[in-house]
């Protein structure tokens, strides 16, 4: 009987210690795929930054404000804060796909409302501003 319940428990520690393995191991790689890339911002031309600078300027400055820190005469009308642009932190949360889907769609948030710019900005000119944002991160 002793015996028995010594071989369970070996078992069920043996059970435990490979489960336990087999998870830090599926949270590593879950981890790891939520990582995201870092913003190709390097490669971006100088031509296409100063496009997306205009139609920054045109488009978005009146909520973000000029220089992203949400601060734009619009920004007034909204409930809370905007995510600061000009802040590294708030661009390394989200990819370059993540905010073409965001320009593309618009989004109704707590704050309010991020509007859609599908039919103002072409796909490369939404690339074009981003890549402008990029250079407003400090
Ligand atoms: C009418 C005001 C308004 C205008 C104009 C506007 N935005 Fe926004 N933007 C918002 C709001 C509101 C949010 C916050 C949404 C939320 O709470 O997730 C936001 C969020 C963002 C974010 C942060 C996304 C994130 O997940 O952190 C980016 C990047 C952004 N806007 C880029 C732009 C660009 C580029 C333009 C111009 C093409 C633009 N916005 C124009 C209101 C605006």
């Amino acid at each position: 009987m002793q015996i028995v319940r010594r071989r369970v428990q070996r078992a069920t520690g043996t059970f435990l210690s490979v489960t336990g393995a087999l998870s830090i191991g599926l949270m590593t790689a879950i981890h790891a795929s939520q990582a995201k890339p870092p913003a190709p911002a390097a490669k971006a031309s100088p031509e296409s930054i100063a496009n997306g600078e205009t139609l920054y300027k045109r488009q978005c400055q009146v909520c973000h404000g000029a220089t992203g820190m949400g601060n734009g005469p619009a920004a007034k009308q909204l409930k809370g804060k905007l995510p600061n642009l000009a802040d590294k932190a708030t661009l390394a949360k989200v990819t370059d796909a993540q905010i073409t889907e965001l320009l593309t769609e618009g989004k109704k948030s707590e704050i309010g409302n991020m509007p859609s710019f599908k039919t103002k900005l072409k796909p490369e000119e939404m690339q074009d501003v981003i890549n402008f944002v990029h250079t407003l991160a400090k």
